[in-house]
């Protein structure tokens, strides 16, 4: 009996601390102090984005850089100061863009409710709704009640996010520095269906991959000579589409360009050097089964080392914080 009520009350605790590990975020956080903040944010965005066709891939990437860098909290979005050089100076910073649009949305909101919407949610709803613009309806929850941190430091970029020169195991050690998994890792790459990447992050590839004046061997040799006749040479920066014909079309694509060995970069290619990975990648070629599966591991990436409560604060700017 005794043995049954200590049961039952270890598992409620431990039920309350899951919820709250996992549950400092909430659906629909600012219902009461700010009603309308998602629909602000929502009709702020997708008027710059019917005008902007690249801005979902900028916000979803910004959210992953904001994410992996000191945790979701809007560090992404600080401006350099006198004392420290931010996340957004980083050499490379790997053209993020966007930051302009996250202003004006926020100044929107700060003309409703002052004060009381952090810009680290911004950044988490505006990549939702920018890439939910195509479909006209929120393609995935998204939890809110972040805070925005006080601290920005370029220094800390390259150990925290991935390069796209990464194996397997590096990606995956990155992911679960994260708390993620091998699938939300697969899943997440799925990003790369929108937006363009530099040739300089790849040329390698088609030039010069084992220092033989070679191509990558696990790069399909015909896309290996498209790719070609857009980067010119190993220093060329001309943007290409990352899913070609396709790159501004939120779906399942790239893992049908992926299983045809034509990912961009070498990261792409090595999620199939993995047996799992590799399944999954197969897998989520099925459109359903990516959008489902995308929706849920956003969710664990947006909560990554969140400030909730009373750590942080809410910044009047998002480029600034607060005085
Ligand atoms: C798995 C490790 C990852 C690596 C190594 C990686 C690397 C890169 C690189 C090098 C670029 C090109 C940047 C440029 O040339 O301007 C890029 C673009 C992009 N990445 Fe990733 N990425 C990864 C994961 C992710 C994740 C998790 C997301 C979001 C959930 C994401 C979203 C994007 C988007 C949307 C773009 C296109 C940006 C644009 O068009 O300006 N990436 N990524
Ligand atoms: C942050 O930097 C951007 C770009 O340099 C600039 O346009 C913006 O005004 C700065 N923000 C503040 C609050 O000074
Ligand atoms: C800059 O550094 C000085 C000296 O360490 C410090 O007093 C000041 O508060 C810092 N300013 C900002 C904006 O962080
Ligand atoms: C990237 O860094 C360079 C040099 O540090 C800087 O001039 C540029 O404005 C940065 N780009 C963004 C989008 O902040
Ligand atoms: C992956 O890359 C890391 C870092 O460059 C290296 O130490 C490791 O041996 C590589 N793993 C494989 C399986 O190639
Ligand atoms: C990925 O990394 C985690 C954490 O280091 C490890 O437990 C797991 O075995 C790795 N998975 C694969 C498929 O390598
Ligand atoms: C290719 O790589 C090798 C070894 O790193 C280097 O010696 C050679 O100069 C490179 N070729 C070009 C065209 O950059
Ligand atoms: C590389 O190609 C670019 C674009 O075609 C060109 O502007 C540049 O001069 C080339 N650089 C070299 C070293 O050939």
């Amino acid at each position: 009996m005794k043995a049954n009520l200590l049961l039952l009350v270890s598992m409620v605790v431990l039920g309350v601390l899951g919820v709250c590990q996992g549950g400092s975020l909430r659906k629909r956080y600012y219902r009461r102090a700010c009603p309308h903040a998602e629909e602000i944010v929502q009709k702020v965005t997708w008027s710059h984005v019917s005008s902007n066709p690249v801005l979902p891939a900028k916000f979803i990437r910004m959210h992953f850089h904001d994410c992996f860098v000191r945790g979701c909290d809007g560090s992404v979005l600080l401006n350099s100061t006198k004392n420290s050089t931010a996340e957004k100076d980083a050499v490379p910073n790997r053209s993020l863009a966007g930051f302009d649009v996250i202003d004006d949305i926020k100044s929107q909101l700060e003309k409703t409710c002052p004060g009381v919407v952090s810009c680290a949610d911004i950044v988490a709803l505006a990549a939702r709704d920018a890439v939910s613009f195509q479909f006209k309806k929120p393609m995935w929850e998204v939890l809110t009640g972040r805070r925005d941190g006080r601290v920005s430091l370029a220094s800390e970029v390259p150990a925290n996010i991935p390069a796209p020169v990464f194996n397997f195991s590096s990606l995956n050690q990155s992911f679960a520095s994260k708390g993620l998994t091998v699938h939300d890792l697969v899943v997440l790459s799925g990003a790369h269906t929108i937006g363009v990447g530099h040739c300089n992050f790849f040329s390698n590839r088609l030039y010069n991959f084992t220092g033989k004046g070679d191509a990558d061997p696990s790069l399909n040799p015909t896309y290996a000579a498209f790719l070609r006749t857009k980067c010119r040479n190993l220093t060329d920066t001309t943007a290409v589409e990352m899913d070609p014909k396709s790159s501004r079309n939120f779906d399942s694509h790239y893992f049908v360009i992926l299983n045809q060995n034509k990912g961009l970069f070498q990261s792409d290619a090595a999620l199939l050097t993995n047996k799992g990975a590799r399944r999954i990648a197969l897998e989520l070629r099925k459109s359903a089964d990516f959008f489902t599966e995308f929706g849920q591991s956003m969710k664990r990436m947006g909560a990554i080392g969140v400030l909730t409560g009373k750590a942080g604060e809410i910044r009047k700017k998002c480029s600034l914080v607060n005085a």
